[in-house]
């Protein structure tokens, strides 16, 4: 059974493009499969603690010497990566936020990159010493601007650090392959006219039938197939 774990890091539990992204996909997702499961963690709604002092020792101490305070420090760090680890597909839903991500989003991404739990850490591997322990996953990226103009040559070219940061964060720390990533966005959301009508409307669709054609690709099992976002 695959195991799809949604991440939701819209602030707005109303009106959120980004939610019916996500909706949109799960959608997709299950009528292709529809014994798929899904864990939902909405980091907009509830946002994760920042890291501490505290979390970052205990996180460096091995486990077999950890106090009861240390435990404590790190259990919702441990409760996030258990959903992590479940997770054949990560769905993470994200608004972009002055030209990044959501700080709830990243709060989420320092709970999840552990050593010794979600990546190890060997200086003989020389000048790249983190190494994932984690693979086989797929990210599927779904945002919302409220400009445009974002892409290669665009009049925004280079702003949008979010897409880049999640491919880097998933690609270094979270062992899936690049050709496993799949973005979908939407635009213009902050003039409220056709264009952002017809990007919203292109955005859901093309949502709906990646969840499907992903749901598919994983399905059959004699399939190598690398679906184009
Ligand atoms: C705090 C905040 C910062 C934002 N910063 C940007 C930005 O830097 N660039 C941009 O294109 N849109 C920006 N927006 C607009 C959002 O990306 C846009 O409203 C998007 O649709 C939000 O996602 P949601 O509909 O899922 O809530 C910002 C919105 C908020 C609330």
């Amino acid at each position: 059974m695959t195991v799809l774990l949604r991440i939701d890091a819209s602030a707005r539990l109303n009106g959120s493009i980004t939610r019916e992204m996500a909706d949109r996909f799960i959608d997709g997702w299950r009528k292709t499969d529809p014994n798929a499961k899904t864990l939902s963690r909405d980091v907009g709604r509830e946002p994760p603690s920042i890291v501490s002092e505290a979390s970052i020792r205990a996180g460096f101490t091995p486990p077999d010497q950890r106090t009861a305070e240390m435990n404590d420090a790190l259990a919702e760090s441990m409760t996030l990566i258990d959903e992590l680890r479940q997770a054949h597909v990560l769905v993470i839903a994200a608004p972009l936020y002055n030209y990044g991500l959501p700080a709830s989003l990243k709060a989420w991404i320092d709970q999840i990159v552990r050593p010794g739990e979600t990546f190890s850490f060997d200086l003989k591997r020389g000048d790249f010493p983190i190494r994932s322990t984690l693979s086989g996953k797929s990210l599927v990226v779904l945002s919302s601007r409220g400009e445009f103009g974002f892409e290669p040559g665009g009049i925004r070219d280079g702003w949008n650090h979010l897409n880049p940061n999640l491919r880097t964060v998933a690609t270094r720390l979270l062992g899936i392959a690049p050709d496993d990533i799949y973005e979908i966005a939407s635009e213009y959301q902050e003039f409220g006219d056709e264009r952002h009508d017809r990007s919203r409307e292109i955005a859901l669709r093309d949502a709906s039938e990646l969840g499907s054609r992903l749901a598919a690709a994983r399905r059959s099992p004699c399939s190598n197939e690398k679906v184009p976002a």
